[in-house]
C-alpha cells in the first residue's frame, strides 16, 4: 500500500461477531503500522467510502438474508451513489451467515456487488463464513492486511 493511512473498517452486526473481527482487523493494522478507522456502518457516510483508500467491510445476515439493522441506511445510500463514484475505492467483505439459512452470507454477498457496481476494485475475494467462523476469518483477516502493508 502506498499510502496506507487511508484503511477504513465498517461492520454491519446484530449480537456482536461481526464487531469483534472488525475490532481484531483494527487492532492488528495497527501492529502492523496500518492506520486504519473502524466504525459500525451506521456511523459511516457513503462519502467516507468515498475518500477511503482501502475498505474493509465486515457483515453479517440477519432475517431471510437482509442486512442488519446497522448496515441497511449506508447500504441504500451506496446504491444510490453513481457509476464510478467508488472508483478510488480498494475494498474487501468478510461476511458472516449460518448455512442453514437458504440465503447462505447474502448481506455480504450484496455488499461484494454493490461496491464493485459503483467502481469499486476487490482488492481480495470475499469470503463467506459459517457458524464456526473464527479460524478461517481471522487467517482471511491476516491475509488482507498483508496484501494492504505489501
Ligand atoms: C434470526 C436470525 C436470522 C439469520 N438469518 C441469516 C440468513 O438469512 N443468512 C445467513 O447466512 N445467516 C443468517 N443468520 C446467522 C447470522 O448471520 C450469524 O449468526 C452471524 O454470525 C451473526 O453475526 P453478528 O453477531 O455480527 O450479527 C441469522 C441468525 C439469526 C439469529
Amino acid at each position: 500500500m502506498a499510502d496506507n493511512g487511508n484503511l477504513l473498517i465498517g461492520f454491519g452486526t446484530e449480537t456482536g461477531n461481526s464487531e469483534l473481527l472488525a475490532m481484531d482487523a483494527h487492532e492488528k493494522a495497527s501492529s502492523m503500522g496500518i492506520e486504519s478507522k473502524c466504525a459500525c456502518l451506521d456511523e459511516i457516510e457513503s462519502s467516507d467510502l468515498m475518500e477511503a483508500g482501502y475498505l474493509i467491510i465486515v457483515c453479517s445476515t440477519w432475517g431471510d438474508g437482509e442486512q442488519p439493522d446497522n448496515a441497511q441506511d449506508l447500504y441504500d445510500a451506496v446504491e444510490e451513489l453513481g457509476d464510478d463514484d467508488l472508483s478510488g475505492v480498494e475494498f474487501a467483505v468478510l461476511a458472516l451467515g449460518d448455512t442453514a439459512f437458504d440465503l447462505f452470507c447474502e448481506a455480504g454477498i450484496q455488499w461484494d456487488e454493490v461496491l464493485e457496481s459503483k467502481g469499486g476494485k476487490r482488492f481480495y475475494d470475499r469470503i463467506d463464513c459459517d457458524t464456526d467462523y473464527e479460524d478461517e476469518a481471522e487467517e482471511w483477516i491476516d491475509a488482507v492486511l498483508e496484501q494492504i502493508s505489501s
